[in-house]
């Protein structure tokens, strides 16, 4: 790193890349160091596919925030919601309506850091910095139970994180704590990586695995099923981020066919 700025916190870690900084590089953010952009860069050789994703999770992460202001929903818990860039989730659901409530939850530092100077000011919205893996740290944290009504509906979004939680970490538990914390009529969004679709290569999974701070952990369909639980999936289904509900105008829906997500959102009866 040639210039040390104000969003970097002391205790980030510069020698690994992280999936938050990665993810930022390929939106075109500029909160991210040299290393995360040279991990970045052979990723992108390797599976050129991935900005076409990142780019499409992001949509899909703003369609399903609308689908969910659309059903009113007003309160939305946002897990690994990363560094601040263009749509987060409180601008879009603010904009509807100003009273809306948004805690973000993420571990990386420069995630934090960005999205607490982003927030400050805000009383309705929070950062907390935590383990999403730990959900009763999450769930009980003061910000948490200060900006959210879980007697009421709330949005979870799980927006490309699943695949970051290792099997020895029991996300099928993981994801049961946070589903059953809400309220009837809740939803739950999220995508998630998949091999389902012969896209997605092991080279470009392994290399993320062994040379950043985050493993990746591809699922089936029935895998990713299980972490909706018996929350009731809305049309079209589990789709992929380009086609579920596309907008009419939407050109990346054209290009589906390199997806390597799986996408999804589901009501809590
Ligand atoms: C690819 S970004 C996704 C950002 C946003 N959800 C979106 O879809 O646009 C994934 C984020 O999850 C965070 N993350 C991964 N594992 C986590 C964990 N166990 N606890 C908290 N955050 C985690 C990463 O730090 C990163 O910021």
């Amino acid at each position: 790193v040639s210039q040390q700025t104000n969003w970097v916190p002391t205790s980030v870690d510069l020698e690994k890349p992280s999936a938050a900084r990665i993810y930022d590089y390929v939106l075109g953010g500029n909160h991210n160091f040299a290393v995360d952009r040279g991990l970045a860069d052979r990723l992108l050789q390797m599976q050129p596919e991935l900005r076409h994703t990142a780019i499409t999770n992001r949509a899909f992460l703003r369609r399903a925030v609308l689908f969910m202001l659309e059903n009113g929903i007003r309160q939305f818990l946002d897990l690994g919601s990363g560094i601040p860039t263009v749509g987060n989730v409180h601008e879009i659901a603010q904009q509807t309506d100003p009273e809306a409530r948004v805690v973000y939850v993420d571990y990386e530092h420069v995630a934090v850091a960005h999205s607490q100077l982003l927030l400050d000011g805000n009383p309705r919205a929070a950062m907390v910095q935590a383990d999403i893996t730990r959900p009763k740290g999450v769930l009980g944290h003061t910000d948490t139970q200060r900006i959210l009504d879980f007697s009421q509906p709330i949005g979870l979004l799980a927006v490309t994180i699943g695949h970051y939680i290792r099997p020895d970490q029991d996300p099928n538990a993981v994801f049961a704590a946070y589903r059953d914390a809400l309220a009837p009529g809740s939803f739950l969004a999220l995508t998630h990586v998949t091999y389902d679709f012969q896209i997605l290569k092991t080279d470009a999974v392994d290399e993320v695995t062994q040379n950043s701070q985050n493993d990746i952990v591809p699922r089936t369909k029935a895998e990713i099923s299980e972490f909706f639980g018996d929350f009731e999936l809305v049309e079209p289904g589990l789709a992929t981020p380009s086609t579920w509900r596309p907008e009419t105008d939407d050109l990346n829906a054209l290009d589906s066919e390199k997806d390597v997500m799986y996408a999804g959102v589901a009501r809590k009866g």
